[in-house]
């Protein structure tokens, strides 16, 4: 971010008692939070009014946040303005899908989108600043954030991440901040949280310094290129040591090798559950040990505010590093204009989803769908087909936002699949008579083809909603036997927030669509797809696994010293379940179309090229031919991937270095060119200060349509 504010933030941060310093890295929760902390708004009007308060959450509506602002600018000592904070995961009014489906979409201008209209709802409902992109990668489908992540790999997370950025918050030098479209953005959670173990919730992280390098922290260090104006602590260990408290993680590398001069808020009560980590022995320990390790800000627990004095005068912490936390809050207050302009315009309100809100959710909806399979083209439904049943408990239901909805999920009802089922088909609509099997069962049996919708309810994913088992919920797969054994052509749709075990029935149903949690748009989007006036073209952001017991299986895995060989099946001494085929049911970046596409392997515009030429910034060109073979426009997303066959350490088989999603029209052909670089061909050692290297030797340049890829050229690296 530009540091054009320095005089201004010198000048106020000289005025400044130090209550009222610890004051500004308090940030309270309003009134209406169902988190563990609850409503604090008599805390936060006294805080506010003695200017003791630097940021509120779950806050919104301009009425309410002026007030409250009033309280800080017009009644404390020196009217610092609040910076309102609020979850706008993937919506404020309009929801877009969740994040997992997004990533889907292998399109960033689905995330930029959703990001550039959520930003405007926010902001001119009195908030300021958004804790999202989330971007932890994540290998645990049982962790209920899967939802909210970009999935598996690192550089989708890190595509992603970026686009959500530059919607959020506009140009990287955060010049964007002040207009009243746009919000400051937060990079969580820091760091490795979607490595918790058993895929529990906020269980323990212990990870090798080239792991967490390699695959957590890319998304992090790009979305900080793009300028992200906050990061957030993770509520897990890192290797021992609690991420809110862990000065390698926030001081080492995020502040000090990467120069961030944004803040580090914590997440809710992070800070004080220092003490239940077993890390801190009180709230003073809890206290000292987060502002020491680079933390700025403590979300809803007050540690810091009420022991930070005595703390400074025990010289337990430094005024320098107070100041630095207080200067990093005030530079982005002043970036954002709420010096000059406290107060949110409340005429200028946007009330609602608009029309062109509503567009933008469904084509992303639509864009973020991976069709799974689709025997004897099941799909797309002919519009003329006169009886098409929707049957499924999940058929008409109004609440398809999934987890992390912002204030439209309970304002706004998604569109049901029943009703656009309705709205699109030519023909006659059924549902069922009532709930049970026999009712779906009768409706498709009087007709044609039937749509079949099942999945999880939102519940069922998002923060602290693990599951054990992920298959799909009680009774639905025996709907789908039971409508399997009428013999009608049917499509099943999924509605979910993770990736599911779906082996058991999957060969029954001729049709599979994986529809996530589409949003507020959710039917609409369906039945596009359904009926192909959208052809879907998305690609999975994660492995599904073929049993919860094969987890975690994902693409981006070392080889081992006794890899599974499929052509040797029967071999004994290798690593493979005796239980279970080899690799997951569906790899990453799976997903068919209702169209063929054929793609070249890929061209190498060299063959070799030397380290010091790539630490000059040379790369690699690779071009990949891709024709559309089948008879229908459709889309195909070209992926590039590397694996460095021999390294000093251990390097996955398979690393996405790059992906292009191309439409094409029946019989079209397209080159598809790719850049690599350094960064693509080179990894981080285990070297604790930072050590990047690429290594002489052979890599294999893999190019298709999955991970599963299989033609390559081999570049060598002299
Ligand atoms: C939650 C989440 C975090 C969220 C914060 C504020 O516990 O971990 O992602 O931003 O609290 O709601």
């Amino acid at each position: 971010m530009r540091r054009t504010y320095e005089d201004q933030v010198e000048a106020l941060l000289g005025r400044m008692t130090t209550a009222e310093k610890f004051g500004q890295l308090q940030q309270l929760t309003w009134t209406g939070d169902t988190g563990p902390g609850g409503g604090q708004t008599a805390l936060t009007e006294a805080a506010a009014r003695a200017g003791l308060l630097g940021s509120v959450l779950n806050i919104h509506g301009a009425e309410h946040t002026n007030a409250l602002q009033r309280m800080a600018v017009e009644e404390s000592r020196l009217g610092i303005p609040l910076l309102f904070g609020l979850d706008v995961i993937h919506g404020f009014w309009t929801t877009f899908p969740i994040p997992l489906a997004q990533a889907a979409s292998f399109d960033p201008a689905v995330a930029e989108s959703d990001a550039e209209v959520s930003a405007r709802e926010t902001r001119t409902n009195g908030v300021h600043w958004t804790f999202s992109p989330m971007m932890d990668v994540t290998h645990e489908p049982r962790w209920g954030r899967i939802a909210e992540s970009s999935g598996e790999d690192p550089y989708l997370n890190a595509v992603l991440a970026v686009a959500r950025v530059r919607g959020y918050q506009g140009p990287a030098d955060g010049s964007g901040l002040a207009s009243k479209d746009r919000v400051a953005a937060c990079a969580k959670h820091f760091v490795a949280y979607g490595g918790a173990e058993g895929g529990r919730d906020y269980n323990t992280v212990d990870v090798s310094e080239q792991r967490l390098r390699n695959l957590y922290l890319p998304p992090f260090k790009a979305a900080l290129d793009a300028g992200v104006a906050t990061v957030m602590a993770a509520f897990n260990t890192v290797s021992g040591v609690p991420a809110h408290a862990n000065a390698h993680t926030m001081n080492r590398i995020l502040k000090e090798e990467w120069g961030f001069d944004g803040f580090v808020v914590s997440d809710y009560t992070g800070v004080e559950e220092l003490i239940a980590h077993g890390f801190a022995e009180d709230g003073p320990d809890a206290a000292r040990l987060a502002l020491n390790a680079g933390l700025d800000m403590e979300m809803v627990s007050t540690r810091l505010a009420d022991h930070g004095e005595e703390l400074l005068a025990a010289g337990r912490v430094e005024m320098s590093r107070l100041d630095d936390a207080v200067a990093r809050i005030l530079r982005l207050k002043f970036a954002l204009g709420l010096f000059d302009r406290p107060y949110a315009d409340e005429s200028a309100a946007v009330t609602g989803p608009t029309d062109e809100a509503r567009e933008a959710a469904r084509t992303a909806g639509a864009r973020s769908m991976v069709l799974l399979r689709n025997e004897d083209a099941v799909l797309p439904l002919s519009p003329a087909a006169s009886r098409i049943a929707v049957v499924g408990p999940l058929a008409d239901s109004a609440d398809l936002h999934g987890t992390w909805a912002g204030p439209g999920g309970t304002r706004f009802p998604s569109v049901t699949v029943l009703d656009a089922v309705r709205e699109a088909a030519a023909g006659t609509v059924v549902a069922p008579a009532g709930p049970g099997v026999a009712e779906a069962v009768a409706a498709v049996e009087s007709a044609e083809v039937a749509v079949v919708v099942v999945g999880e309810e939102p519940a069922l994913s998002g923060e602290a909603a693990v599951r054990s088992a992920i298959g799909l919920p009680d009774g639905q797969e025996e709907l789908i036997a039971a409508v399997a054994a009428t013999g009608r052509p049917f499509a099943v749709v999924l509605l979910n927030g993770r990736p599911l075990t779906i082996g058991g029935w999957l060969e029954s149903a001729p049709g599979v669509l994986e529809a996530w949690h589409p949003g507020i748009e959710a039917g609409h989007a369906v039945a596009d797809v359904l009926f192909g006036t959208v052809a879907p073209g998305g690609k999975l952001p994660v492995s599904f696994p073929r049993d919860v017991g094969q987890i975690p299986v994902y693409y981006n895995r070392e080889s081992t010293g006794r890899p599974y060989r499929p052509a040797v099946p029967d071999e004994k001494y290798v690593s493979k379940y005796l239980d279970l085929e080899d690799g997951p049911l569906f790899p990453f970046g799976f997903g068919l179309g209702y169209t063929t596409f054929a793609t070249d392997g890929p061209r190498l515009d060299r063959e070799e090229v030397t380290v010091a030429e790539l630490e000059r910034g040379a790369a690699v060109e690779v071009s990949v031919d891709v024709e559309n073979t089948g008879a229908r426009t459709g889309d195909e997303v070209v992926q590039l991937y590397v694996h460095d066959v021999a390294a000093s350490i251990a390097q996955p088989v398979r690393r996405l270095r790059g992906f292009a999603r191309v439409t094409l029209e029946p019989g079209a052909r397209t080159t598809v060119t790719f850049r690599l670089g350094a960064e693509d061909l080179g990894f981080w050692t285990n070297d604790p200060a930072g050590t990047f290297t690429v290594e002489p030797g052979r890599i294999d340049v893999y190019a298709g349509t999955s991970s599963a890829a299989s033609a390559y050229r081999t570049l060598t690296v002299r």
